[in-house]
């Protein structure tokens, strides 16, 4: 199967919500395994929460966007900001590095993302956004299972 899509929002978190279902219903033609929606869905979660509050810091106006591609049995998904950018992405992706420790943030969204994907890229520059990259591919379902 193939099937592509483009979503975008403005920058507040009830939109965290909206990305999330709106993907899930995406992939739901895949017949994904209830672990693989729940990992894609921590994904989406993870990558447009950092859009939101990393890239825009909430302000309601700018706009996230969101691409996505099915081929077969994968997803190859871009979820992108024009905001403040990241100033190391390096030291972004290390486990429990956050900028927002007073917002409560863990630290731990990039590397959830990590291995919750087959594989991810973060491109990023101050000023200017970022962009994250990614793909998974779910377990083709047999005809026997999917009949159960
Ligand atoms: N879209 C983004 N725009 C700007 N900075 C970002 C973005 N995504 C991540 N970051 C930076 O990377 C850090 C680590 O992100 P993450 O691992 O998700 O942890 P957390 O969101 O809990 O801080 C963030 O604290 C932030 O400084
Ligand atoms: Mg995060």
């Amino acid at each position: 199967m193939k099937n592509e899509m483009t979503l975008s929002f403005v920058a507040i978190e009830e939109n965290e919500a909206l990305a999330r279902m709106a993907m899930t219903c995406f992939i739901t033609p895949l017949d994904p395994t209830l672990e693989e929606i729940s990992e894609f869905k921590t994904i989406v979660s993870e990558a447009v929460t950092n859009a939101i509050i990393h890239g825009y810091d909430c302000d309601g106006v700018s706009m996230v966007k969101i691409h996505a591609v099915i081929d077969d049995h994968k997803i190859s998904m871009t979820v992108q900001d024009e905001g403040n950018g990241i100033f190391d992405v390096e030291q972004a992706m290390e486990p429990m590095f956050t900028t927002k420790p007073l917002m409560e943030r863990s630290g731990m969204g990039f590397t959830i993302m990590e291995s919750f994907s087959d594989h991810l890229s973060v491109e990023s520059s101050i000023g200017n956004g970022t962009i994250v990259r990614f793909e998974k591919t779910f377990s083709p379902v047999s005809e026997v299972s999917r009949m159960r």
